[in-house]
């Protein structure tokens, strides 16, 4: 098929397409490879290169899918329905669009190609839904628990460079679930700070915080992305973990996850998060062991140790 010049619409239409620049592309081809072509091409004056890069390989990709699947004008109209859906039952504390994210996969490929991390390096996992900023700054080995439910965990470890070195003054922003599946964030109890909390390595990199042993949850299934795992038959659990970002100047902030090696759904979470190197051992111990931290009661608790290595950022001047 000839490709039709913007000076020869048919049907008395030389109006306001006769007066576009001839530099325009054509946006009228009803043959779906031109119609690709003239969108993709669009873009070709935009300012921003990397701006330019994305939305053209957005649309290639977009169309090449949409190709791919044959997909309908209803199907469309879903997809369509399904993201006003989404943008409806986002808010402050809760993101439907993260969900999608990474109940796709995308946050991990994202994580993974934004944190080439060497080898020996704690490896990265996805931020979800349920991190909100300003936890409170907690002293080393403080509890976060602030009404008692799960069982005490005290969790500690090292911070170190690649080297084996310690990282002093290292910031750890910790937040986990209790053993009712919870986020502090999804209740609507008043003390919002419950199992969040923000610690500082200590001169020898040392570490510690007293949390709560964590259960597996599942993720927010009232929703549309509730609605797809139901239609594709993927159930919506995520094994145990606690989550932390570690910070330290003149390194890669790290995101990331302590799972329980005992946990269920460690080969099927429902976001893709798991790797094998971050699986932890909590430790049954007993209520009168003298390492028993103060601020648990006499009372069975649990321990992990958790050493985390953090990537230098490299200075290009070597
Ligand atoms: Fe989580």
């Amino acid at each position: 098929m000839p490709t039709r010049s913007a000076n020869s619409a048919p049907c008395g239409g030389g109006g306001r397409l006769a007066r576009r620049r001839a530099t325009e592309p054509m946006t009228t081809s009803t043959r779906a490879d031109e119609l690709t072509h003239a969108a993709i091409a669009s873009f070709n004056n935009c300012p921003d290169p990397r701006l330019k890069d994305i939305l053209q390989s957005l649309v290639r990709h977009l169309h090449a899918f949409a190709s791919d699947v044959q997909l309908t004008q209803d199907e469309w109209a879903q997809a369509i329905a399904i993201l006003t859906k989404t943008g409806a039952i986002t808010d402050d504390k809760r993101s439907e669009f993260i969900l999608w994210s990474d109940a796709l996969g995308l946050s991990g490929l994202v994580d993974s190609l934004a944190n080439p991390l060497p080898a020996g390096a704690t490896e990265a996992t996805v931020l979800g839904p349920f991190w909100t900023p300003n936890a409170p700054k907690r002293d080393y080995a403080g509890s976060m628990i602030e009404r008692p439910l799960g069982t005490p965990a005290l969790v500690h470890g090292v911070i170190r460079d690649l080297r084996g070195g310690p990282i002093a003054g290292a910031e750890l922003d910790v937040w986990q679930n209790d053993a009712n599946g919870l986020y502090a964030v999804q209740e609507s109890a008043p003390d919002q700070d419950h199992l969040r909390g923000r610690f500082s390595s200590r001169a020898d990199g040392s570490y510690a915080f007293v949390g709560v042993r964590p259960i597996p949850y599942a993720i927010p299934d009232d929703g549309p992305v509730g609605d797809m795992l139901a239609a594709t038959g993927r159930h919506p659990w995520r094994p145990a973990h606690i989550h932390m970002i570690v910070s330290a100047p003149g390194y890669h902030r790290l995101q990331t996850h302590i799972f329980d090696s005992a946990s269920r759904y460690l080969d099927s979470d429902a976001v893709f998060a798991v790797k094998r190197s971050l699986l932890r051992d909590f430790v049954v111990r007993d209520p009168d062991d003298p390492a028993r931290p103060t601020s648990i009661e006499r009372a069975e608790w649990y321990s992990v140790e958790n050493d985390i290595l953090l990537a230098p950022i490299a200075t290009g001047c070597a």
